[in-house]
Protein backbone atom coordinates (compact mmCIF):
# COMPACT_ATOMS: atom_id res chain seq x y z
CA UNK A 1 0.00 0.00 0.00
CA UNK A 2 1.53 3.18 -0.97
CA UNK A 3 1.59 6.26 1.55
CA UNK A 4 -1.14 8.54 1.84
CA UNK A 5 -1.06 11.89 3.76
CA UNK A 6 -4.49 13.92 3.61
CA UNK A 7 -4.74 17.75 4.03
CA UNK A 8 -8.04 18.91 4.85
CA UNK A 9 -9.73 22.78 5.80
CA UNK A 10 -11.71 25.44 4.74
CA UNK A 11 -11.67 27.36 1.79
CA UNK A 12 -8.87 29.56 0.88
CA UNK A 13 -6.44 28.13 4.34
CA UNK A 14 -3.53 26.88 1.41
CA UNK A 15 -4.01 23.17 1.22
CA UNK A 16 -3.27 23.51 -2.14
CA UNK A 17 0.05 25.71 -1.79
CA UNK A 18 0.84 22.79 1.35
CA UNK A 19 0.10 19.76 -1.07
CA UNK A 20 1.95 21.04 -3.45
CA UNK A 21 4.99 21.59 -1.03
CA UNK A 22 4.26 17.87 0.36
CA UNK A 23 4.58 16.39 -2.80
CA UNK A 24 7.62 17.90 -4.22
CA UNK A 25 9.57 17.46 -0.87
CA UNK A 26 8.39 13.50 -0.41
CA UNK A 27 7.86 12.29 -4.13
CA UNK A 28 4.41 11.72 -3.97
CA UNK A 29 1.46 12.84 -6.04
CA UNK A 30 -0.36 15.77 -5.44
CA UNK A 31 -4.64 14.99 -6.17
CA UNK A 32 -6.87 17.74 -5.19
CA UNK A 33 -9.88 16.74 -4.62
CA UNK A 34 -11.64 20.68 -4.87
CA UNK A 35 -10.43 20.59 -8.07
CA UNK A 36 -12.48 17.34 -9.16
CA UNK A 37 -15.33 19.15 -7.55
CA UNK A 38 -14.71 22.61 -9.32
CA UNK A 39 -14.26 20.37 -12.84
CA UNK A 40 -17.90 18.71 -12.31
CA UNK A 41 -19.28 22.13 -11.19
CA UNK A 42 -17.59 23.56 -14.28
CA UNK A 43 -18.91 20.75 -17.15
CA UNK A 44 -22.31 21.44 -15.63
CA UNK A 45 -21.98 24.69 -16.50
CA UNK A 46 -20.91 24.75 -19.82
CA UNK A 47 -23.77 22.41 -20.39
CA UNK A 48 -26.28 24.45 -18.92
CA UNK A 49 -27.36 22.51 -15.59
CA UNK A 50 -28.11 24.27 -12.55
CA UNK A 51 -26.53 23.70 -9.35
CA UNK A 52 -30.08 22.96 -8.31
CA UNK A 53 -31.02 20.73 -10.78
CA UNK A 54 -30.05 17.39 -8.71
CA UNK A 55 -31.68 14.77 -11.12
CA UNK A 56 -30.52 16.45 -14.49
CA UNK A 57 -26.82 16.38 -12.35
CA UNK A 58 -27.45 12.93 -11.79
CA UNK A 59 -28.05 11.61 -15.28
CA UNK A 60 -25.40 13.42 -16.15
CA UNK A 61 -22.57 12.19 -14.62
CA UNK A 62 -23.80 8.67 -15.07
CA UNK A 63 -22.00 9.25 -18.48
CA UNK A 64 -18.74 10.89 -17.67
CA UNK A 65 -16.93 7.25 -16.53
CA UNK A 66 -13.80 9.07 -15.95
CA UNK A 67 -13.26 12.91 -14.79
CA UNK A 68 -10.22 14.65 -17.12
CA UNK A 69 -8.16 16.32 -14.53
CA UNK A 70 -6.99 18.84 -17.00
CA UNK A 71 -6.31 22.34 -15.29
CA UNK A 72 -7.18 25.71 -17.21
CA UNK A 73 -7.80 28.97 -15.51
CA UNK A 74 -12.11 29.10 -15.58
CA UNK A 75 -11.51 26.24 -12.46
CA UNK A 76 -10.56 28.86 -10.23
CA UNK A 77 -13.47 31.28 -10.64
CA UNK A 78 -15.19 32.04 -7.40
CA UNK A 79 -18.08 31.79 -9.53
CA UNK A 80 -17.54 27.83 -10.30
CA UNK A 81 -16.11 27.32 -6.65
CA UNK A 82 -19.77 28.17 -5.11
CA UNK A 83 -21.09 26.10 -7.43
CA UNK A 84 -18.70 23.72 -6.77
CA UNK A 85 -19.78 24.05 -3.15
CA UNK A 86 -23.84 23.72 -3.35
CA UNK A 87 -23.10 20.20 -5.35
CA UNK A 88 -20.73 19.24 -2.94
CA UNK A 89 -23.64 18.71 -0.57
CA UNK A 90 -25.30 15.65 -2.67
CA UNK A 91 -24.85 12.74 -1.47
CA UNK A 92 -24.28 11.10 -5.35
CA UNK A 93 -21.84 13.50 -6.17
CA UNK A 94 -19.46 13.45 -3.30
CA UNK A 95 -19.93 9.09 -3.46
CA UNK A 96 -18.84 10.13 -7.48
CA UNK A 97 -16.08 12.13 -6.74
CA UNK A 98 -14.79 9.72 -4.09
CA UNK A 99 -14.60 7.01 -6.55
CA UNK A 100 -12.38 9.31 -9.05
CA UNK A 101 -10.14 9.81 -6.17
CA UNK A 102 -9.75 5.78 -5.30
CA UNK A 103 -9.34 5.81 -9.41
CA UNK A 104 -6.30 8.02 -9.53
CA UNK A 105 -4.41 6.35 -6.50
CA UNK A 106 -4.93 3.08 -7.75
CA UNK A 107 -2.91 3.86 -11.42
CA UNK A 108 0.77 2.64 -11.26
CA UNK A 109 3.59 5.52 -10.69
CA UNK A 110 7.03 5.86 -9.77
CA UNK A 111 6.46 7.96 -6.89
CA UNK A 112 6.12 7.01 -3.10
CA UNK A 113 2.37 7.55 -2.72
CA UNK A 114 -0.48 10.46 -2.48
CA UNK A 115 -0.88 14.00 -1.17
CA UNK A 116 -4.82 15.03 -1.31
CA UNK A 117 -6.38 17.78 -0.19
CA UNK A 118 -10.09 18.46 0.02
CA UNK A 119 -12.83 18.52 3.39
CA UNK A 120 -13.40 15.07 4.50
CA UNK A 121 -10.38 13.16 2.95
CA UNK A 122 -9.17 12.15 6.33
CA UNK A 123 -12.41 11.57 7.97
CA UNK A 124 -14.26 10.11 5.25
CA UNK A 125 -12.33 9.45 1.99
CA UNK A 126 -9.21 7.83 3.65
CA UNK A 127 -9.43 7.17 6.77
CA UNK A 128 -6.92 5.01 6.98
CA UNK A 129 -3.99 7.25 6.13
CA UNK A 130 -0.52 7.61 7.05
CA UNK A 131 -0.29 11.21 8.15
CA UNK A 132 -3.90 13.22 8.62
CA UNK A 133 -3.07 16.84 8.63
CA UNK A 134 -5.91 19.80 9.31
CA UNK A 135 -5.24 23.69 8.06
CA UNK A 136 -6.59 26.35 10.12
CA UNK A 137 -6.49 30.22 9.22
CA UNK A 138 -8.80 32.48 10.47
CA UNK A 139 -11.30 33.99 8.24
CA UNK A 140 -9.99 37.23 7.27
CA UNK A 141 -6.58 35.95 6.44
CA UNK A 142 -8.04 33.83 4.40
CA UNK A 143 -10.60 36.47 2.56
CA UNK A 144 -7.47 38.51 2.22
CA UNK A 145 -5.40 36.10 0.71
CA UNK A 146 -8.33 35.08 -1.98
CA UNK A 147 -8.75 38.59 -2.80
CA UNK A 148 -4.67 38.83 -3.88
CA UNK A 149 -4.92 35.97 -5.36
CA UNK A 150 -8.00 36.88 -7.70
CA UNK A 151 -6.49 40.16 -8.42
CA UNK A 152 -3.35 38.81 -9.17
CA UNK A 153 -4.88 36.36 -11.68
CA UNK A 154 -6.95 39.45 -13.21
CA UNK A 155 -10.49 38.71 -11.97
CA UNK A 156 -12.29 42.35 -11.07
CA UNK A 157 -13.09 41.51 -7.15
CA UNK A 158 -14.40 43.54 -4.13
CA UNK A 159 -12.74 42.29 -0.65
CA UNK A 160 -15.73 42.31 1.35
CA UNK A 161 -17.84 40.17 -0.96
CA UNK A 162 -14.71 37.91 -0.91
CA UNK A 163 -15.08 37.62 2.90
CA UNK A 164 -18.70 37.43 2.65
CA UNK A 165 -18.05 34.62 -0.17
CA UNK A 166 -16.00 32.71 2.25
CA UNK A 167 -17.78 32.74 5.09
CA UNK A 168 -20.88 31.31 3.06
CA UNK A 169 -18.45 28.68 1.74
CA UNK A 170 -17.26 27.54 5.16
CA UNK A 171 -20.62 27.45 6.79
CA UNK A 172 -22.24 25.09 3.67
CA UNK A 173 -18.89 22.78 4.19
CA UNK A 174 -19.50 22.83 7.67
CA UNK A 175 -23.15 22.38 8.15
CA UNK A 176 -23.73 19.95 5.53
CA UNK A 177 -25.26 16.75 6.59
CA UNK A 178 -23.13 14.42 3.43
CA UNK A 179 -19.28 14.57 4.96
CA UNK A 180 -19.08 17.96 6.60
CA UNK A 181 -15.64 20.05 7.39
CA UNK A 182 -14.46 18.39 10.39
CA UNK A 183 -10.92 18.10 12.34
CA UNK A 184 -10.33 14.25 11.14
CA UNK A 185 -9.63 11.64 13.99
CA UNK A 186 -6.09 11.86 14.38
CA UNK A 187 -5.27 14.91 12.99
CA UNK A 188 -2.36 17.19 13.41
CA UNK A 189 -3.42 20.74 13.32
CA UNK A 190 -0.99 22.72 11.14
CA UNK A 191 -1.25 26.74 12.03
CA UNK A 192 -0.97 28.70 8.43
CA UNK A 193 -2.09 32.09 9.30
CA UNK A 194 1.71 33.45 9.38
CA UNK A 195 4.68 33.27 6.69
CA UNK A 196 5.07 29.96 4.57
CA UNK A 197 8.40 28.84 6.20
CA UNK A 198 7.09 28.47 9.74
CA UNK A 199 4.17 26.57 8.15
CA UNK A 200 7.09 24.30 6.27
CA UNK A 201 8.56 23.90 10.03
CA UNK A 202 5.66 22.53 11.31
CA UNK A 203 4.44 20.11 8.67
CA UNK A 204 8.04 18.65 8.38
CA UNK A 205 8.26 18.06 11.96
CA UNK A 206 4.97 15.86 11.84
CA UNK A 207 6.06 14.07 8.64
CA UNK A 208 9.60 13.58 9.77
CA UNK A 209 8.43 12.15 12.99
CA UNK A 210 6.18 9.78 11.81
CA UNK A 211 8.54 8.53 8.91
O1 LIG B 1 -10.22 26.75 -3.25
P1 LIG B 1 -11.17 26.45 -2.15
O2 LIG B 1 -10.47 25.98 -0.91
O3 LIG B 1 -12.15 27.50 -1.93
O4 LIG B 1 -12.09 25.28 -2.63
P2 LIG B 1 -11.68 23.95 -3.35
O5 LIG B 1 -10.81 23.12 -2.45
O6 LIG B 1 -11.18 24.23 -4.71
O7 LIG B 1 -13.12 23.22 -3.43
C1 LIG B 1 -14.23 23.81 -4.03
C2 LIG B 1 -15.49 23.41 -3.24
O8 LIG B 1 -15.67 21.99 -3.35
C3 LIG B 1 -15.38 23.68 -1.76
O9 LIG B 1 -15.92 24.92 -1.38
C4 LIG B 1 -16.17 22.56 -1.11
O10 LIG B 1 -17.51 22.92 -0.95
C5 LIG B 1 -16.12 21.44 -2.12
N1 LIG B 1 -15.23 20.36 -1.69
C6 LIG B 1 -15.75 19.38 -0.87
O11 LIG B 1 -16.91 19.45 -0.48
N2 LIG B 1 -15.00 18.31 -0.51
C7 LIG B 1 -13.73 18.21 -0.90
N3 LIG B 1 -13.03 17.13 -0.56
C8 LIG B 1 -13.15 19.22 -1.70
C9 LIG B 1 -13.93 20.29 -2.07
Amino acid sequence: MKKIITVDGPAGSGKEKISKYIAKTYNLIHIDSGLLYRKLAYVLEKNKIKAAEKQKIKAFIKNIKKLSINKNSSLRREKIGNYASVIAKYEFVRNYINLQQRLITKTNSKKDGFVIDGRDIGSVVFKKAFIKLYIDVDVKIRAKRRYKQLIDNGEKSIYRQILEDIKLRDQQDKNRNNSPLVIPKGAVIIDNSKVFTNTISQIKYVIERAN
